[in-house]
């Protein structure tokens, strides 16, 4: 068993190479896919109407592994109607990196579909093999609206646990089917949209009305509703908001899992239970909770119930320990979060309910108060954040650091040496803190990577460091920004 897993990772790597080397050596022949860069890019968009690009880089195994299906899709589609065109970018070329940034390419492969010239732009969220890709792109260039005649066409969509928006109309023109038509383009990557004039081929709801109307068919909750407004900006919220579930359900079933990434994208406040799923406990959480959920609905609040076995990314992140489960956490738009461990299903409404009122304390992840601490460079965690650095009346660099971060390895015995040399300075303190374990008070350090160097003068000038990772200049720099202690005059004493 050992010895088969221990060579997974090298046989899949050995596989890949084969394979881009064998792409390679066809492709020479004819390429469907348009290689762009940074001298031909804005020009080539500019002059097509549905255009999709694949930023890459050339050392990324997911690249490498996409590169032949994208590439037969691409010949594929080169002979639709209107011809759909599949390009590329190395987004790891020095030069292409203004590209990859305005376009917010954050990993690889990240495609994109850019329309009308380039002036929107849509994340591709389809399959990553040939007939996969030319099915969802086939999709995506043709109308973003289909007209649904018979009951089998809509039927068809609803079945298939995907939200349908439908329009009905006693005509398709109109400023209102202009709108609902601009609706479907605008949130065609995440919903089905149709269109008819006959609300009887529709499953549910009134099957005589006539429109103009907008109804939402969703495979959860009250299963359709009917809107009447057609302001687009009052559609897109009507749709955004009624497609998300009272509650998302977040478990191994795939098929709940564009709601979770929906309810995590969706910029309110959120609610989360975690508890075990098959505990005899989880009926009454969750006619609790739904309740609950219910009656906070359109409240800027939104609600999720996970199950323990799918959520161990999130336990990391919050610094949850098994044994606090079953447990609910709000967390803010601005990262506050609150924390109610062993919640019993009772507790549920009225915990939620002091959160709104303002009645519950703000929870912050925290290692604990290490017992020892008498290395150089001391150690800070989130619950002595205050007394170490803030309150210490000492001139303090922290280090923020990620346990698995390479730059901060190659750091450590740099802030050793540093330390080493304040030792006997009692005005200044070299500290450093696991930022992936501890949670940083909002607004006051801005922590984006690893490591990030901070320092606070005695008299509470922060500043960032980001001069050389070198003795020599984290020195100087300490020397030149410290202020003398301003309180203590116990460590006015110590200096020698
Ligand atoms: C863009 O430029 C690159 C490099 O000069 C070239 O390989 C590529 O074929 C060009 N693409 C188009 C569409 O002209
Ligand atoms: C169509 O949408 C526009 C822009 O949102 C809005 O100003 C207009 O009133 C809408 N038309 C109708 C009939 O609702
Ligand atoms: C959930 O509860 C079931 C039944 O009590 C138990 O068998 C299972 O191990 C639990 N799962 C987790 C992840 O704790």
């Amino acid at each position: 068993m050992a010895s088969s897993n221990f060579w997974k990772p090298l046989l899949l790597i050995a596989f890949a190479v084969t394979a881009t080397i064998s792409t390679a050596e066809e492709s020479e022949s004819k390429e469907f896919v348009v290689t762009l860069d940074h001298s031909n890019f804005t020009e080539f968009v500019a002059k097509h109407k549905f255009v999709v690009v694949e930023f890459y880089a050339p050392w990324c195994g997911h690249c490498k592994k996409l590169a032949p299906e994208y590439e037969k899709a691409a010949s594929v589609l080169s002979t639709s109607d209107p011809p759909v065109v599949l390009a590329k970018v190395d987004a790891n070329e020095e030069q292409n990196k203004a590209i990859s940034n305005e376009f917010d390419v954050r990993g690889f492969p990240t495609i994109k579909i850019l329309r009308y010239g380039g002036s929107v732009v849509q994340e591709y969220k389809g399959p990553r093999e040939a007939e996969g890709i030319v099915t969802y792109l086939k999709k995506q260039s043709g109308p973003a609206t289909f007209e649904i005649k018979a009951p089998e066409e809509a039927n068809s969509i609803i079945d298939d646990n995907k939200i349908l928006v439908v329009g009905v109309f006693p005509e398709f023109s109109g400023e209102k089917f202009e709108n609902f038509t601009t609706l479907a383009e605008r949130l065609r990557a995440d919903y089905e949209f149709g269109h008819t004039l006959a609300a009887k081929v529709l499953p549910r709801g009134d099957s005589s009305a006539t429109g103009p109307l907008v109804r939402l068919f969703k495979p959860f909750d009250e299963l359709f509703v009917d809107f009447e407004e057609f302001d687009v900006d009052a559609l897109v919220k009507f749709v955004e908001e009624t497609s998300a579930p009272t509650v998302t359900l977040f478990n191994k079933d795939p098929k709940n899992h564009p709601f979770v990434i929906k309810y995590f994208n969706f910029p309110n406040a959120k609610a989360m239970l975690f508890l075990n799923f098959t505990t005899e406990h989880f009926d009454a959480f969750k006619s609790n909770y739904h309740e609950v959920a219910q009656l906070y609905k359109g409240k800027d609040l939104n609600f999720l119930m996970g199950d323990v076995e799918a959520s161990q990314g999130a336990f990391q992140y919050f610094g949850i320990k098994d044994e606090q489960v079953p447990v609910i956490i709000i967390q803010t738009n601005d990262g506050e979060k609150f924390l109610k461990p062993n919640v019993e299903p009772d507790q549920i409404a009225s915990w939620v309910k002091d959160f709104k009122d303002g009645k519950v304390q703000p929870y912050k992840k925290s290692e604990p108060i290490p017992e020892v601490n008498n290395e150089p460079v001391k150690v800070v965690v989130a619950d002595t954040l205050q007394d170490m650095v803030f309150n210490s009346g000492k001139n303090v660099l922290i280090e923020f650091y990620a346990p698995w971060c390479g730059h901060c390895k190659q750091l450590a015995p740099i802030l050793d040496e540093v330390a080493l040399s304040f030792e006997y300075d009692a005005d200044v303190l070299i500290t450093k803190l696991d930022a992936t374990a501890n949670d940083l008070p909002p607004g006051t350090f801005d922590v984006k990577g690893y490591p990030t160097l901070y320092f606070r003068s005695s008299t509470g000038n922060l500043l960032q460091y980001d001069g050389d990772r070198t003795k020599d200049d984290i020195i100087e720099f300490i020397k030149k920004n410290r202020a003398a202690a301003a309180v203590k005059p116990e460590s006015r004493n110590d200096e020698l």
